[in-house]
């Protein structure tokens, strides 16, 4: 018997990565799980090449033993939202618990080349894509899944957020995704608020580098990634599961609009050395290390 037996889990972007794990572990504990992604093969896109025991993480979650269905669809698009919370819950039932997991960066490793990841001068579509696909996804998947919980006075919801959410970058890189994950933990809190009446417990999980496969590749040849970090590893999907386990668990009864940090203590959410100061690099300006002063070349 598991602690969620009976319970139905949506997980969003679980085809690959930490959500594949925890829709595995919210299986493993007895929920039958839907999951909505892009691609339910997104783990065979170059760059991820994610080993899976099955041909997509529908059915590892069958082979658990558990009712299971996917859809693929975009979050992006609320009718399309819509359309897959209706054809799962009509296959699986009524979701009880949400983990709003879709989403993502889109920039690596800060690289000064690139000028639209300064803060000052994010690109627009790049800035429209991390907000939508990070913010507007989480939102409107508790649109369709949230009249159901409140119907029956019960659910749990876990939205993602980040390290990059919680701290800027030294170098202010990365303020889209950043931002849009910001946004994600000021929108877990109202929706606290909102819910809290109807018994649903809403919470966020603040990850820090977590080792899915395009992660670990990534960061392979760079140990120096460790060093801001107190565990000094990253940390790995399956404990990021066991904590969204544990909030969707009756244990965290007490537990909403609370941020749980899981990311061994990350200090900076970047890696390697400093960045060169900016007026190293920006001719145009200067700096006077004597006063402090800058002096802005006009524009
Ligand atoms: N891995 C990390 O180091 C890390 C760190 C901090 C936060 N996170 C967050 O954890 C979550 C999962 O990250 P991951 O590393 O597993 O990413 P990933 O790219 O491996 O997996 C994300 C999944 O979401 C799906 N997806 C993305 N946008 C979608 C959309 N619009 N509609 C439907 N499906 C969509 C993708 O197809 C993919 O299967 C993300 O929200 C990410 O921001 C990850």
């Amino acid at each position: 018997m598991g602690q969620l037996d009976g319970q139905v889990a949506l997980v969003t972007g679980a085809a690959r990565g930490v959500g594949r794990a925890y829709a595995l572990r919210l299986a493993r504990e007895g929920a039958a799980v839907g999951v909505i992604d892009l691609n339910l093969h997104g783990y065979q896109n170059p760059g991820f090449d994610e080993e899976m025991d099955a041909d997509t993480v529908v059915e590892e979650l069958r082979n658990l033993g558990v009712a299971a269905a996917g859809v693929e669809a975009d979050l992006t698009d609320p009718d399309a939202v819509d359309r897959a919370v209706r054809q799962l819950a009509g296959e699986l039932g009524d979701f009880s618990i949400l983990v709003a997991n879709a989403g993502g960066g889109g920039w690596g490793a800060p690289r000064p080349e690139v000028a639209e990841q300064a803060a000052s001068n994010l690109d627009p579509e790049g800035l429209q894509r991390r907000v939508a696909g990070n913010l507007y996804a989480t939102a409107y998947t508790v649109r369709a899944v949230a009249p159901a919980m409140k119907r029956h006075r019960y659910g749990k919801i876990v939205t993602v957020g980040s390290i990059s959410g919680l701290l800027p970058r030294p170098d202010g890189s990365h303020a889209d995704y950043g931002s849009a994950k910001a946004a994600i933990v000021f929108y877990t809190k109202s929706l606290a608020q909102e819910l809290g009446p109807f018994n649903i417990n809403v919470n966020c999980i603040a990850l820090g580098l977590t080792t899915t496969p395009r992660i670990s590749k990534k960061y392979a040849d760079e140990p120096d990634t460790v060093t801001n970090i107190a565990l000094r590893r990253l940390t790995t999907p399956e404990e990021c599961a066991a904590v969204v386990a544990f909030l969707v668990s009756d244990e965290a009864s007490i537990l909403t609009g609370s941020v749980l940090e899981a990311h061994g203590g990350t200090r900076v959410p970047r890696w390697g050395p400093p960045p060169e100061p900016w007026w190293e690099t920006d001719t145009d300006d200067a700096l006077d290390a004597t006063t402090g002063e800058i002096s802005h070349a006009s524009r």
